[in-house]
């Protein structure tokens, strides 16, 4: 089995412990806590915490990763990235594989439908930088699945098999799939497939136990979790509803996966990984403007001024929500012109917050950055 590595499991455990039989990892009897704070791997990377921020396409840019690994992921991913796109040296495509220097460990996700091409762009990926490379095999959007990729290839286990086979051949980074459940209400197909795509060399497995069919609705069946760590032997990575400390606790304890990943929780609110990793406390108005200005900035660098402008719209609803501000602030921010103008008023409503954001920019890395040689358009002159 190529790049797969046993987790050490139950060795750690007092007999009498309720968790022996699921042998959970790091789990301390005495304060009933699994430890978040703990390494673990996959293939030869070390994951430095037990939290993974989730691949989420239209959100996942460098800056929200960079803020994930801020706030103690241990792992992060890129959005999903179409090996057609890489292939035919999409411009937009390929600025998904700039890479900063405080991103690691960082996992690439592609999607596709055809072995040889994903091999290569796992290839472009491997070059990049990246540590780890991602296969999708859980999008439920027709525009992807109708071209067989996706949640598709789990109805295809003969395709997924090659797909994972030839991305782990092409490659030295190891390599992980992520998945749903199956395309149907009710399957259970990712119980039959998930020790397949081991067997053709897959490191890890990333379960959101929702169908295709489901999308985001009704709630992730962690159970399936449970039952699919008990028939692999690389570590599972559970993805679904995890919103909190104590659900990422009673996950990890009740399935015995290597790690939670954290998806929707985590959009714009960066605090809530830092709750999950055990510290108490919410942001202050300065803090939330601050990172949200950080997050502008970066985001401008990235994506260039003016589709950081229609993309950052959806994040000032994110940051300024959970009563952090009042409702009518994010309409004021959604309609002004020019991001200078979103500054402005952010800083007028949180004035220390200029403080906060020059402390932050202070302690940001500088440099380093992967720079593809790619045309300059794709960083947005950045
Ligand atoms: C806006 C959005 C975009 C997503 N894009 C991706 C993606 O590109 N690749 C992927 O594997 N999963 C994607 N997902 C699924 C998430 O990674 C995650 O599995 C799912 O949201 C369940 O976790 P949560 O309840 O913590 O959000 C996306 C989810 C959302 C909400």
């Amino acid at each position: 089995m190529r790049g797969a590595q046993a987790p050490s499991r139950a060795s750690m455990l007092p007999a009498a412990s309720p968790y022996v039989k699921l042998g959970i990892r790091g789990y301390d009897s005495a304060s009933m806590q699994v430890d978040l704070n703990e390494s673990w791997r996959i293939g030869d990377v070390e994951i430095p915490s037990r939290l993974v921020l989730a691949p989420m396409a239209g959100v996942s840019v460098q800056a929200f990763r960079r803020q994930g690994r801020r706030y103690g992921a241990g792992l992060v991913c890129s959005e999903m990235v179409s090996c057609a796109g890489l292939a035919h040296q999409n411009e937009r495509t390929l600025g998904y594989l700039r890479i900063a220097a405080d991103e690691h460990p960082l996992a690439v996700q592609i999607f596709g439908a055809e072995p040889a091409a994903m091999a290569e762009a796992a290839r472009m990926v491997e070059d990049a930088g990246a540590d780890i490379v991602d296969i999708n095999f859980g999008c439920p959007v027709r525009k992807v699945t109708k071209t067989g990729a996706g949640a598709y290839c789990l109805e295809d286990p003969a395709r997924a098999r090659a797909i994972v086979d030839a991305v782990a051949n092409a490659i030295v980074l190891p390599v992980s799939v992520k998945m749903r459940r199956g395309l149907a209400n009710g399957s259970r197909t990712c119980l039959e497939i998930g020790p397949q795509l081991v067997e053709s060399g897959a490191a890890s497995l990333t379960l959101h136990p929702r169908s295709a069919k489901q999308m985001y609705t009704g709630e992730a069946d962690h159970s399936l979790t449970a039952e699919l760590v008990e028939l692999v032997d690389v570590p599972v990575i559970a993805s679904g509803d995890i919103v909190s400390r104590a659900k990422a606790q009673s996950v990890l304890a009740t399935t015995g996966a290597e790690a939670v990943m954290v998806g929707r929780a985590a959009q714009g609110n960066p605090w809530a990984l830092r709750q999950i990793m055990g510290e108490k406390g919410e942001p202050s108005r300065e803090e939330v403007v601050a990172e949200l200005v950080l997050f502008m900035r970066e985001t401008v660098r990235e994506l260039g001024e003016q589709r950081a402008t229609g993309f950052l719209k959806k994040f000032y609803g994110w940051y300024l929500g959970r009563g952090r501000f009042p409702r009518p602030f994010k309409q004021e921010l959604v309609q002004l012109a020019t991001l200078d103008e979103v500054e402005r008023r952010l800083f007028a409503a949180a004035p220390g917050a200029r403080f906060v954001l020059e402390r932050l920019e202070d302690e940001m890395p500088q440099g380093d950055e992967v720079l593809l040689d790619l045309p300059i358009s794709i960083y947005g002159g950045g």
